[in-house]
């Protein structure tokens, strides 16, 4: 049985004796790329050069590249979704064409020396053609003439055959290869690659880079035609090996095992599954994003913010298990193990990883556990969890919806959702209007005051946290032609020098008279860029961000002063303690 290591050679080997370079793998975090958080495929890199730029080892180039994709976070579960995954590729950069790259995917893919799939059971799909690009006869020609007959041959539109990385930059029409599995029996008659019941697997994608799309979405010819391959390895892995799904193969087992024997169980359900699986891919993700040499660890903005998620979630699901505080640790030495000789700075990075696990664990339990007191609390009292207790439990705790359902569920009583739901959906209204200045009762529309101290809240959010810490969340905002309010996350009061501190800051921004600008963004990539959102999910697709120069961003209806300097001198004229780790600060803003 191949071993994955044995995958990764072998691909490598192979395409350096078609004159390819074995260049190292990139950094999982994008070199030139604002746009996105992680490298998310092997070309992620290489675009410059896919658009012409002269690559230093040549125009034939091979290696295994580290992705991150977090689209299908909440996916993670199931046997298929990963978060952190490797791909193998083979570029010609203005070398070799569809020929070459197909006859070379086929040989690898089914030659006994290789790989040594049956042929009989691959199939392939190709461009159908529209109006940006024609039919590519071309690609389907070059796999009949390796043997692939017509049946086996599917011509699919742009959503299955055509690949780009984002919205704009070099892509082209694709050819994916796919594997059958005689276990998954088709869904129908229909059933074809590129269904999800399972029965067509795909392991490798060929496309040929000839547009490049600019941002306005048309495309343009590329000056020079390119190759760019995938192979998921986890997924290849998989298949080569006969398993059912990718936590079956080498690169996931040791983990299992481990998860397994710090549960201690018997026997394991449905459920506990799912819950092991989150588990090995979130530590593994985070260790491999934690092992960059940019040593970025767990925070509240950008990559940051996924290593938090990703190990938050981690902790939630161990937690279910009973597996016990340390758990992260024991997995990322396997991890570290597992990597090290393949990727330097796994090994480089060690200690740095071991500490933001270790710390990470210590911080989320500890809320937790306040979380869990107060739900103890709640239902002590009243017998029952409303949708509105757990609407509060999620806003002033942090405890995720998901998991006050599971405490719930322990105690055999339900939560009613739609309640929650309409909670949720009510103060998002109220944030809504109230930052559009509508409020209700007596103040019928924004006034000029009102809006200054809008921008003014945004700035102390933003000062607050840079004084105190990331650990500072907004709580709720009210905002009088008077004075603004602004509850948040802290466990004491402020010192006379942290609220001078604070004071300065805000001041600072405002004499240095920034732009507030507002942008719509996806909500994931609004996030991603450490936007701060008051409420965590159920955004629509595209959300209003602020910006007041690179000092604060949040998402946000507006309205907003256009720059800063109107507002005037800020003033912090009380705060107060209001219990169970909120502070309310009361500011001001004076001619
Ligand atoms: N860039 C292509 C993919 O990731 C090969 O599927």
């Amino acid at each position: 049985m191949m071993r994955v290591h044995e995958l990764r050679e072998m691909y490598l080997k192979y395409f350096k004796d078609k004159g390819h370079s074995v260049i190292a793998s990139a950094s999982l975090f994008p070199e030139d790329d604002p746009t996105v958080l992680f490298t998310s495929a092997g070309m992620h890199p290489l675009v410059p050069y896919l658009l012409g730029q002269p690559h230093p080892e040549g125009n034939r180039l091979t290696n295994v590249q580290k992705c991150v994709r977090t689209t299908d976070i909440d996916g993670v579960g199931d046997t298929t979704h990963l978060t952190f995954f490797e791909m193998l590729g083979n570029w010609s950069l203005g070398d070799y064409w569809k020929n070459e790259a197909i006859t070379w995917s086929y040989e690898f893919l089914t030659s006994k020396k290789y790989l040594g799939f049956d042929p009989d059971k691959l199939s392939v799909t190709v461009f159908a053609g529209d109006e940006d690009s024609p039919k590519d006869d071309e690609a389907a020609e070059a796999w009949l003439s390796v043997g692939i007959p017509e049946e086996r041959i599917f011509f699919l539109g742009k959503e299955d055959n055509w690949w780009i990385a984002g919205t704009s930059g070099p892509c082209g029409p694709c050819s994916e290869m796919f594997i059958e599995v005689d276990e998954i029996p088709k869904c129908g008659p229909d059933c074809r690659p590129g269904c999800h019941c399972g029965h067509f697997v795909e392991v490798w994608n060929d496309v040929f880079m000839s547009y490049r799309k600019l941002d306005d979405g048309t495309y343009e010819p590329l000056p020079m035609k390119s190759i760019d391959t995938g192979m998921g390895i986890e997924r290849t892995i998989a298949m080569l090996q006969g398993v059912p799904s990718v936590f079956e193969t080498d690169l996931f087992i040791p983990l299992i095992n481990r998860v397994k024997e710090l549960s201690n169980r018997e026997e394991y359900t449905e459920e506990d599954e799912r819950l092991i699986r989150i588990i090995v891919d979130h530590v593994r993700s985070a260790v491999m994003i934690m092992a960059d040499d940019r040593k970025i660890g767990p925070s509240n903005v950008e990559q940051g913010y996924i290593i938090r998620r990703l190990l938050r979630k981690a902790i939630h699901s161990a937690d279910r298990l009973g597996i016990g505080q340390g758990f992260m640790s024991s997995l990322a030495e396997i991890v570290i193990d597992m990597f090290k000789d393949l990727y330097g700075e796994v090994e480089r990075n060690k200690e740095f990883i071991m500490n933001n696990l270790t710390s990470e664990e210590a911080k989320f339990r500890k809320t937790l556990s306040k979380a869990i007191r107060r739900f103890d609390k709640i239902y002590l009292d009243t017998g029952i969890i409303t949708g509105e207790d757990a609407f509060l439990l999620f806003t002033s705790f942090g405890l995720p919806l998901e998991m006050t359902r599971d405490l719930a569920e322990e105690k055999g009583i339900k939560i009613d959702m739609d309640e929650f739901t309409k909670q949720f959906e009510e103060h998002r209204e109220i944030s809504r209007t109230a930052t559009q200045g509508k409020f209700k009762g007596g103040l019928a529309e924004h006034s000029e005051k009102i809006v200054k101290l809008h921008t003014a809240t945004h700035l102390l959010q933003a000062a607050l946290r840079k004084v105190l810490g990331d650990e500072v969340t907004q709580n709720g905002s009210n905002i009088t032609e008077e004075r603004l309010r602004f509850d948040f996350t802290f466990s004491r009061k402020l010192t006379p020098e942290e609220i001078e501190e604070v004071e300065k800051l805000v001041n600072d921004v405002i004499s240095q008279d920034l732009e507030v600008t507002q942008r719509f963004l996806p909500y994931d990539k609004a996030i991603g860029k450490g936007a701060l959102a008051f409420f965590k999910e159920n955004y629509g697709e595209s959300v209003s961000v602020y910006s007041v120069g690179g000092f604060s961003m949040e998402l946000c209806g507006g309205p907003h002063v256009e720059r800063t300097r109107v507002l005037g001198k800020f003033r912090i004229a009380k705060q107060k303690s209001i219990g169970s780790g909120l502070m309310r600060i009361r500011a001001v803003l004076e001619d």
